[in-house]
């Protein structure tokens, strides 16, 4: 955080000072609220959860080298004393983040893609300056401030994910944290039932180019309209990012290689360069150009910034990541999360890396569609179709049979299972060692049959045990939540699979 001593923040809290023995201590570390987060020097802030009381943690974190705790009950040692703990650290958050008048601060929201291209951005950023960004995907009224208490002191961007569940909340978040730039990227399905629909998405998305000043830069995506739109909200200066020609910052001769990966030519006002993404999917090809429009619009060179989104890792798990088995089966998990136009990217990008190889994707259930729900399972099972995918199985209940059963009615195989466990088992069956390219898979019945049950599959392929294959996938669907002990939105992702010469290749969207 902001240096700052015990005594400035426990007036900025409106709180009392408990056994500190020097209110003048300077602090500068971050403040956290998981214990096992604790560091020398920062501040632990004591919340009580719905079954964890933060308080019971207090001595361990102060015997860990917190400095002080923020706390709303009684804790033994140096205590700022509040009445509520949220209250107070959203108080801190906003007064440290006025203070940083040396910082780009940059919000990042849309649909889809928040956390991917934050995590662009932060690694494009850091050739240019010290750069602090939001982890993984605290997008929240809580991450948000988090996140700023977390920035050390030395920093010029920081990044922040900022997201909406509905409309007033950006308000809220850029109320609290005042912006220097802002990026728009998309405003999709994703969400659109919490919302009431793709307009009241926009109105609410907006709102994070309505707070910019006028020397604000705002970095908006000029192909889609709800998006370019927002420029009559801002009276900042528009960077536009797009395939579109009327974008400043865009992309030429755009292709993907066998892994999927997209490949382009970054063209911006000042100048153009190759960039070779190790993101895969040619969804990330929008993400990279909203990051080189706002690397640009700060001064970034472009040359180094095509470099350094040819160097970009994910950072963030679940997100097409690509895990190779070691028995030629590689998997790509893409569950962390899915929407209709991430699913829909994710069936791209397998249908890219297959190289005609078998096909097959495993697809969960998508959340928070409202009145789209049906329609939007079906058209992904739509897409398979279209995409002329080998095998989809759907996982769950009437959603996943939407999907399941457009996929049949396009003439592809599906099947519908209850559960990651039986996709898991399934997807042992399907996956007969040895199956080359041009080879078709061990699926029972005819491709338009209605939800052929898993014992059919396995009548075809007695011997096919494939524990490997199995352990990921019941791995990654169980990282993603599909497990309902774990995660309240069953089967909220989407997983796919292409078996090659001898290989088999399992990707995930
Ligand atoms: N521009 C994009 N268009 C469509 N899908 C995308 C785009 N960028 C990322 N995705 C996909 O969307 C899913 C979620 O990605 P990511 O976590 O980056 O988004 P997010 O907006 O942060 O999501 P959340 O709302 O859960 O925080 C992933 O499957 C990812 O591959
Ligand atoms: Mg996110």
């Amino acid at each position: 955080m902001v240096p700052s001593t015990l005594r400035e923040i426990a007036q900025v809290v409106g709180g009392t000072l408990e056994r500190v023995s020097d209110p003048d201590l300077v602090v500068s570390g971050p403040v956290v609220i998981d214990s096992r987060q604790v560091q020398p020097g920062c501040v632990f802030a004591a919340f009580v959860g719905e079954h964890v009381d933060g308080h019971l943690f207090a001595g361990q974190a102060l015997a860990g080298g917190a400095v002080c705790v923020l706390a709303s009950r009684p804790v033994p040692g140096p205590a700022i004393m509040v009445a509520d703990t949220l209250a107070a650290v959203t108080a801190l958050s906003g007064w440290m983040a006025r203070r940083m008048t040396a910082v780009t601060r940059i919000g990042v929201t849309g649909s889809s893609g928040k956390t991917s291209t934050k995590d662009l951005l932060a690694q494009v950023l850091r050739g240019h300056g010290c750069t602090h960004a939001t982890v993984g995907s605290q997008n929240n009224e809580l991450g948000v401030p988090l996140t700023v208490l977390a920035t050390p002191p030395d920093v010029r961007y920081l990044v922040l994910e900022m997201g909406a569940r509905g409309i007033g909340h950006l308000a809220y978040l850029t109320g609290l944290v005042p912006l220097d730039a802002a990026i728009v990227l998309n405003v999709g399905a994703a969400h659109a039932g919490e919302f009431g629909g793709p307009e009241a998405t926009a109105q609410a998305k907006g709102e994070l180019v309505e707070a910019l000043p006028a020397d604000g830069i705002a970095v908006l995506n000029a192909d889609d309209p709800l998006v370019a739109a927002m420029a009559q909200r801002t009276v900042a200066s528009v960077t536009w990012f797009g395939y579109s020609p009327r974008a400043h910052v865009r992309a030429e001769h755009v292709h993907l290689d066998e892994q999927g990966r997209a490949g382009f030519v970054l063209i911006t006002p000042s100048g153009k360069a190759p960039v070779r993404l190790r993101l895969i999917g040619e969804h990330h090809v929008a993400n990279a150009l909203a990051v080189a429009a706002l690397a640009h619009a700060v001064g970034q060179d472009v040359d180094a910034t095509a470099c350094a989104l040819s160097q970009a890792m994910p950072l963030s798990g679940g997100r097409m990541q690509r895990h190779d088995l070691g028995d030629g089966t590689t998997v790509i998990d893409d569950a962390y999360n899915a929407n209709p136009d991430s699913v829909a990217a994710g069936l791209r990008a397998l249908l890219a890396m297959s190289a005609g190889r078998p096909t097959v994707a495993v697809l969960g259930q998508m959340a928070e569609l409202g009145d789209r729900t049906e329609a939007d399972h079906r058209a992904i099972g739509v897409l398979a179709a279209e995409l002329g995918l080998d095998l989809v199985i759907a996982v769950g209940g009437r959603d996943a049979a939407a999907i399941a059963d457009a996929a049949g009615d396009g003439g592809v195989h599906h099947r519908l299972v209850a559960d990651p466990t039986a996709a898991a088992a399934l997807l042992d069956e399907v996956l007969p060692a040895g199956a080359g390219a041009g080879e078709g898979l061990p699926l029972g019945g005819p491709a338009g049959s209605r939800r052929t049950p898993a014992r059919a599959v396995s009548s075809h392929h007695p011997g096919g045990d494939r524990p490997a294959a199995r352990q990921a996938v019941q791995g990654h669907l169980g990282i993603t939540g599909m497990s309902a002990t774990t995660m309240p939105v069953v089967c909220s992702g989407t997983c796919a699979m292409t078996s090659p010469r001898g290989e088999r290749t399992l990707v995930g969207p």
